[in-house]
């Protein structure tokens, strides 16, 4: 049997058949906290991307129920489960990318740096087992506090000498989705139409809205601006405080990161033209980690773009991003390296 957990009387996996649609070898993708809020419908959507061929789904509790559920689903991929940390190795050996959604999720009147005290240590574990078993996989970070655990992640590959900066990949693909929907809402056209820059970081006023950018290109009024702007920048906490202690986004975030993954896996596929906004080792601003525009290839992100032309109301807005980016960024930072 191949590692992972067993289910009697299945017999042994042909793992050397198992191909992507068209008979295309596919690529083979590890969710991490799989069993999670998140990680079920990830798992779900991930089984139906026609590019994976192995599904590895790893949790510290349930994975099992996950795995077997999932697994019965007559799409391509092969699902394998692995439940706990010594089966962490395993789930992880031979990914090509790995997606980040372990940790807890906020609580209404909590901040996502409240959040740092555990997920900190989660995902510096997590991302030991990629730099040992994995170093050349793709990691889509989603696990907050984003704006530190992506410096946190960094840090430890550097300690292991894996580290590639295209390789790590924040995901900030909700604000972009949540940008997308509220535009569009106010422009009276579909979602599917518009395309809303993103940049700075992943956690309130970080998140900034590029307007002036968006396409179709549309003019707003003041007090559209302040409401897109708000409305972006707190959807997480609207979130949060709908679901009323029980959790926060989870389904639009499945569907955010099953997005950013399908682009990750297009761009490893060798497409051209791959485009998505996400939180990056970035030299656009002073500081080491910033949110933009990238191009996605057989490397990750292989290109990335500048922030482009901002209005005043962007540049006031950038200026209070950065500042508080940058705490957070060291926040993560320190955590591994004191
Ligand atoms: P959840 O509590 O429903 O699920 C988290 C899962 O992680 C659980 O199944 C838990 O068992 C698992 N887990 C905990 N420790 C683990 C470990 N060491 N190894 C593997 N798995 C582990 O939470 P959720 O709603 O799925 O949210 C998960 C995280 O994603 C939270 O930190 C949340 O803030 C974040 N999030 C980020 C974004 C974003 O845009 N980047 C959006 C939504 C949520
Ligand atoms: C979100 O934007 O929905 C996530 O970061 C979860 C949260 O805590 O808001």
């Amino acid at each position: 049997h191949p590692p992972g957990l067993q289910m009697q009387g299945i017999p042994p996996l042909r793992l050397e058949n198992c191909r992507a649609k068209g008979g295309a070898p596919g690529f083979k993708v590890a969710i991490l906290g799989a069993a999670g809020g998140i990680g079920q419908p990830l798992s779900l959507l991930m089984k139906m991307n026609p590019l994976v061929s192995v599904l590895h789904l790893y949790d510290v509790v349930n994975s099992p129920g996950v795995t077997a559920d999932v697994s019965h689903m007559d799409t391509g991929a092969v699902v394998r489960g692995f439940l706990g940390a010594p089966q962490l190795e395993n789930a992880l050996t031979g990914m090509d990318i790995v997606i980040i959604p372990a940790g807890v999720p906020r609580k209404p009147g909590m901040t996502r740096d409240d959040l740092f005290k555990i997920n900190a240590g989660i995902v510096r574990t997590l991302c030991e087992g990629v730099a040992k078993c994995c170093p050349n996989a793709i990691v889509n970070l989603i696990s907050n506090p984003v704006n530190s655990t992506v410096p946190i992640a960094a840090e430890v590959f550097k300690k292991a000498g894996t580290y590639d900066p295209k390789r790590l990949l924040g995901v900030t693909t909700l604000d972009v989705v949540r940008a997308n929907t509220f535009v569009a809402e106010v422009l009276g056209i579909d979602p599917r139409e518009v395309d809303v820059p993103v940049i700075g970081g992943h956690s309130g006023i970080t998140i900034l809205p590029l307007l002036s950018q968006v396409k179709p290109a549309s003019s707003f009024t003041s007090e559209e601006i302040d409401y897109l702007t708000n409305r972006i920048q707190n959807g997480g906490t609207e979130v949060v405080e709908a679901k009323a202690g029980t959790g926060s986004a989870t389904l639009s975030m499945a569907y955010a990161a099953a997005k950013f993954a399908n682009s990750c896996l297009t761009g490893l596929k060798g497409d051209a033209g791959v485009v998505e906004c996400a939180f990056v080792a970035s030299q656009v601003t002073e500081l080491p980690f910033f949110a933009t525009k990238v191009r996605l290839g057989r490397g990750g992100a292989e290109e990335i773009f500048p922030i482009g032309p901002l209005n005043e109301y962007e540049r006031v807005g950038l200026e209070k991003a950065k500042k508080e980016l940058a705490g957070s960024i060291e926040k993560g930072v320190s955590f591994i390296r004191k």
